[in-house]
């Protein structure tokens, strides 16, 4: 897929940044995973890997993106986070990759207590391919919250309007929310149908507050 990091990076900082902590809150609440290993998936600019690291004490953050500029950019975030709160304890690694890579768990090499991935799912080519990495990826007792939402219905419709202002003072032209019609995301069903065959412990979220967020845990060994 073609994105435009900067374009992205400039929404999320700009438009969208009060929409991570609620969802960061919402992540640790439902799989109250605080500590370990983190994966943030499709991470772009690495807001949700940063709000989701401000609600823990996590050791290591991985971010993964297919995009290399949306992935500098998610380091540099990070890094700068990591430095000024002088959490150098925290380790930071990332992967260029698209999540439905056939080898991808072997190239990463380890597993995660947390995944996490943002309005990254739409993009994947091969949603059943990508969620069996996911799971691959998760250690024993891990859980993975994937999936999109604005955090609640009052911030959507806040940040649709800011967009409709920017648009107005642009002659038209400017930042749209995601066009769902476009999404390469399944029914509901398909992804329920895979998690049972990997025997995945797992639970949908899915309401106009929050958006759809897949909730799965890998059962402890
Ligand atoms: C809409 S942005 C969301 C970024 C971030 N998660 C957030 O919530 O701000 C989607 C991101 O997913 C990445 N992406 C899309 N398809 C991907 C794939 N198949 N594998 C890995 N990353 C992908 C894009 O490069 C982009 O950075």
């Amino acid at each position: 897929m073609s994105h435009n990091a900067e374009e992205y990076d400039a929404i999320a900082e700009r438009l969208f940044a009060p929409i991570y902590p609620v969802i960061a809150a919402a992540v640790v609440e439902r799989t109250g995973k605080r500590c370990g290993r983190m994966l943030d998936v499709g991470c772009g600019g690495g807001h949700l890997a940063l709000a989701v690291l401000r609600e823990g004490a996590f050791d290591h953050v991985t971010l993964l993106d297919e995009n290399a500029d949306a992935l500098k950019m998610a380091e540099d975030r990070i890094r700068g986070e990591l430095t000024s709160e002088n959490r150098t304890s925290t380790m930071l690694s990332s992967c260029c990759s698209d999540i439905c890579a056939a080898d991808l768990a072997e190239r990463i090499g380890t597993t995660f207590d947390l995944i996490v991935s943002r309005g990254s799912m739409p993009f994947w080519d091969d949603q059943m391919a990508a969620f069996k990495n996911l799971y691959a990826l998760l250690a024993p007792g891990g859980v993975a919250y994937v999936g999109g939402g604005m955090g609640s219905r009052a911030l959507r419709e806040q940040i649709a309007a800011q967009m409709a202002e920017i648009r107005r003072q642009n002659g038209g032209s400017g930042p749209r929310m995601f066009d769902m019609s476009a999404s390469k995301a399944l029914e509901t069903s398909a992804y329920e149908a895979l998690l049972e065959h990997l025997g995945a412990d797992y639970d949908v979220v899915a309401n106009d507050e929050e958006g759809r967020w897949f909730v799965f845990g890998k059962p402890a060994e």
